[in-house]
């Protein structure tokens, strides 16, 4: 029906396995031709492993006339180079979150797309996943009433994670960046922007490199940005969210969205995956988990791999490739990341000034078509969710 999409993948790092798994088996409008790293051999790893036909330098990808779009999956502090090099070069750019580490970046990034009639898609891509998406339609279908109030919160061990995973010791490594922005893109999805913040925040520790990783000679490293914040979040909808993002804890991770309405009350799951369950709560009767109502539950349905747990990945590329071919607005577009970003940063600066910030970026987000599902009998045959992705 549509012209497949031909795609590459920039950053061929852990998540990249999932990414480039979902995008050749899992969606028939991506057609992906290339894999391409700042150093050669993890893409070369990758082309092997998952059967990719071309193995690229970064500026070859930018120069290549038949690749329409890229897949940026380099850590947070290389994005701005990475997506303003593509997006010059006239290609269309997916990035993993956050569309960069300042929010002056990011506006010249979606300036730059703008001007150059470019999409710029951004994770998180969870917020198409069949557990928000469901979260999103009981909000619509009025299930809970007007929803007046929530919480937000998850903790983890920033500076023990930042031994193993090298890149969060840099900028855009804090938790509110790294995690954080989940929970902020799942509240974005179902409550829509954010006009006012205030908030509090606290450093990382300077972490004394442990016994791990080969990193017992490295010098003390200490996380940049505000790695603990506690903010509350006036929507334009009128719901006041109370937010809390500890990174200086421990893994003992705690996840917890709860939205308050008029007429009920609704938990929703991990945003980081796509398949948190989502509770209604009545008064006065038990707690109801609701049964999804879209696809992209996180279920694979291909040959099994180590990165199956990180479900449906990809989905807000594809989505994107349908939006590319149909000429209208990807759901994950620019200036949700844009948003997304501007509310983190706006947390950080609300903490560092005591003053009221409130963001300047708007967005809109359409739900998906409910009732298409990505699996059958029991999640071993494939069904058709991509139907989902097409308007
Ligand atoms: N690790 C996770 O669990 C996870 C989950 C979801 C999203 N993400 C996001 O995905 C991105 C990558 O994460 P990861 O865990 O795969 O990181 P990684 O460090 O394992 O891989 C990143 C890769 O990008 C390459 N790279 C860095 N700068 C580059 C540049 N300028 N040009 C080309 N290649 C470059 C590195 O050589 C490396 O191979 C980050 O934005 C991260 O936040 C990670």
């Amino acid at each position: 029906m549509y012209r497949k999409v031909r795609t590459a993948v920039v950053g061929c790092g852990m998540i990249s396995n999932i990414y480039i798994k979902n995008l050749k088996d899992l969606f028939s409008i991506i057609d992906l031709v290339a894999v391409g790293n700042r150093s050669m051999a993890p893409a070369e790893e990758k082309a092997r492993t998952y059967g990719i036909g071309r193995v690229m330098t970064v500026d070859e990808i930018a120069a290549a006339e038949d690749i329409e779009l890229v897949v940026n999956l380099t850590p947070a502090f290389s994005h701005y180079d990475v997506i303003r090099k593509m997006l010059l070069a006239g290609k269309h750019v997916w990035t993993e979150k956050t569309l960069a580490v300042t929010v002056e970046q990011a506006r010249e990034l979606v300036e730059i797309a703008n001007e150059k009639g470019l999409y710029l898609g951004v994770a998180p891509d969870t917020v198409l996943g069949a557990g928000l998406q469901t979260a999103r339609r009981a909000i619509d279908t009025d299930m809970i009433g007007a929803v007046t109030s929530g919480v937000a919160v998850v903790n983890r061990d920033q500076a023990l994670n930042s031994e193993y995973f090298t890149f969060l010791r840099g900028n855009g490594g804090c938790l509110p960046y790294d995690v954080g922005v989940y929970y902020i893109g799942a509240l974005v999805s179902l409550l829509g922007p954010v006009e006012a913040i205030r908030a509090f925040g606290a450093p990382a520790p300077l972490h004394e490199p442990q016994f791990l990783y080969a990193n017992a000679e490295a010098e003390p490293w200490r996380i940049p940005g505000a790695n603990v914040l506690s903010a509350s979040l006036r929507f334009e909808c009128g719901a006041l969210v109370s937010v809390l993002f500890d990174g200086n804890t421990v893994n003992a991770t705690q996840h917890d969205i709860t939205l308050f309405g008029t007429r009920g009350v609704l938990k929703v799951g991990d945003p980081n995956a796509f398949n948190g369950p989502v509770t209604l709560i009545y008064a006065d009767q038990p707690p109801c988990v609701l049964p999804f109502t879209h696809g992209y539950d996180g279920v694979n349905t291909l040959a099994p791999t180590p990165f199956d747990h990180y479900g449906h990945r990809g989905v807000g590329v594809a989505e994107m490739a349908y939006a590319i071919r149909a000429g209208r607005p990807n759901r994950c577009g620019k200036e949700y990341g844009l948003h997304c970003l501007e509310v983190l940063a706006g947390m950080e600066q609300s903490a560092a000034t005591g003053r009221t910030v409130e963001p300047v970026s708007r967005f809109k987000m359409r739900p998906l078509a409910p009732g298409y599902y990505s699996s059958f009998m029991g999640g071993t045959g494939r069904a058709d969710a991509e139907k989902s992705l097409v308007d």
